[in-house]
């Protein structure tokens, strides 16, 4: 939907097929931090002005271990950069009333079937719609069809190296009606694992525990869920948790995943078709994000000059990103959860790192410059 918009502006006509409708597309509740950039590029282009109004920009987060918080302060770590909280289906009802306010070509409940000719000058992509199967022709195509998509399996597998890691844990996630408990996002070590204290809005907040990825919602009645993030997040000075009414449940799985090259023939891969980060961090939809203004430039220098080398080159360019938010994703996932917790020489390491870059301004930096984006380009 963003290349969509981006190549509007450029004067380049595309058509979306988007798998999902309009309706579920924009209700489904996904990440909800944006980087400085991610949320610069949208006022940029011209699609930031809810976000500016609705979101709330902070400028730092806490750690909590031990009983006690410490802040990392962005602003002062990172020469005044933040990060805007600002929902990614909020950010997508944007990009749809934009492309649809000037003729834009998206066509819902439209599921991309297969990929041809991508080593051609003419590549095809067979798709569903209303249960037909339909043809397109096209100059390029961009999969953004997410982890499950087809697009990835365009690249031949003998042309592709795909690297994998897998977490013994995935976030229990809900959504509550309430007032927020805090004014920043809290990530919590705690010997019965990782919570996360997140918002969405003022009346909407959004909190996370780490959980057996074998879990089950249906397990956790709301009672059994508040008191173990008030076990996990208690401090010595008595810090409450405001509660509120849970309106949603749902079980996050961690994975770590990327796919080199990103780019095969006329097919650019981009967001979860190439990549996935665990959660830790957020920066999911922000590498989506980055990906699509490399393509987006790519592609309009092309069509302006006929030049194919930033096209030639999206790929690296954005593996050299995808790779430092791995890294910090990773880093941020080991560093917070429990992996066995019967292991307690481990959770005396994690404790001792969370100490070390909670108190030296060097190591908190890399937090800091990491999480607003701006160490990842
Ligand atoms: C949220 C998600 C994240 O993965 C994270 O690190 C912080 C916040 C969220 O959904 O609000």
């Amino acid at each position: 939907m963003l290349l969509s918009h981006l190549l509007h502006l450029e004067g380049i006509a595309s058509v979306v097929l988007e798998r999902r409708s309009r309706e579920a597309l924009e209700k489904t509740v996904r990440a909800g931090v944006l980087e400085h950039g991610t949320a610069e590029l949208l006022k940029e282009v011209g699609v930031g002005e809810r976000m500016e109004r609705e979101g709330s920009v902070h400028s730092g987060i806490e750690l909590r271990f031990g009983g006690r918080g410490h802040r990392i302060d962005f602003a002062d770590l990172t020469d005044g950069l933040s990060i805007t909280i600002y929902g990614q289906q909020e950010v997508v009802k944007d990009l749809i009333q934009a492309r649809l306010e000037t003729d834009g070509q998206i066509l819902f409940e439209a599921e991309a079937a297969s990929l041809h000719d991508l080593d051609t000058v003419s590549p095809r992509v067979h798709f569903q719609n209303d249960g037909e199967e339909e043809e397109i022709s096209c100059d390029f195509v961009a999969g953004c069809d997410g982890f499950f998509g087809v697009c990835r399996d365009g690249i031949p597998e003998n042309a592709r190296t795909e690297y994998e890691r897998t977490y013994p844990f995935a976030w229990f996630g809900i959504l509550v009606e309430g007032p927020p408990s805090t004014e920043e996002l809290i990530y919590t070590l705690h010997d019965r694992g990782f919570s996360l204290v997140s918002t969405r809005n003022p009346e909407i907040q959004r909190l996370y525990f780490q959980c057996d990825p074998a879990d089950k919602v249906e397990n956790w009645p709301d009672e059994r869920i508040w008191d173990e993030l008030s076990t996990r997040l208690a401090t010595h000075d008595g810090w409450e948790l405001a509660d509120g009414n849970i309106f949603q449940k749902d079980i996050v799985q961690m994975r770590s995943f990327v796919c080199e090259p990103m780019q095969y023939g006329k097919l650019f891969l981009a967001g979860d078709a190439a990549h996935i980060v665990p959660p830790t961090g957020a920066k999911g939809m922000n590498l989506a994000v980055a990906d699509i203004q490399v393509l987006a430039h790519a592609l309009a220098e092309f069509y302006r000059s006929g030049d194919t080398g930033l096209l030639d080159a999206y790929s690296e360019t954005c593996l050299h990103r995808v790779w430092r938010a791995q890294r910090f994703s990773w880093w941020m996932t080991s560093m917070l959860h429990r992996f066995d917790r019967s292991d307690p020489f481990q959770l005396k390491v994690q404790q001792a790192e969370l100490g070390y870059v909670t108190s030296s301004r060097a190591a908190a930096t890399t937090i800091a410059e990491n999480y607003v984006g701006a160490a990842l380009g």
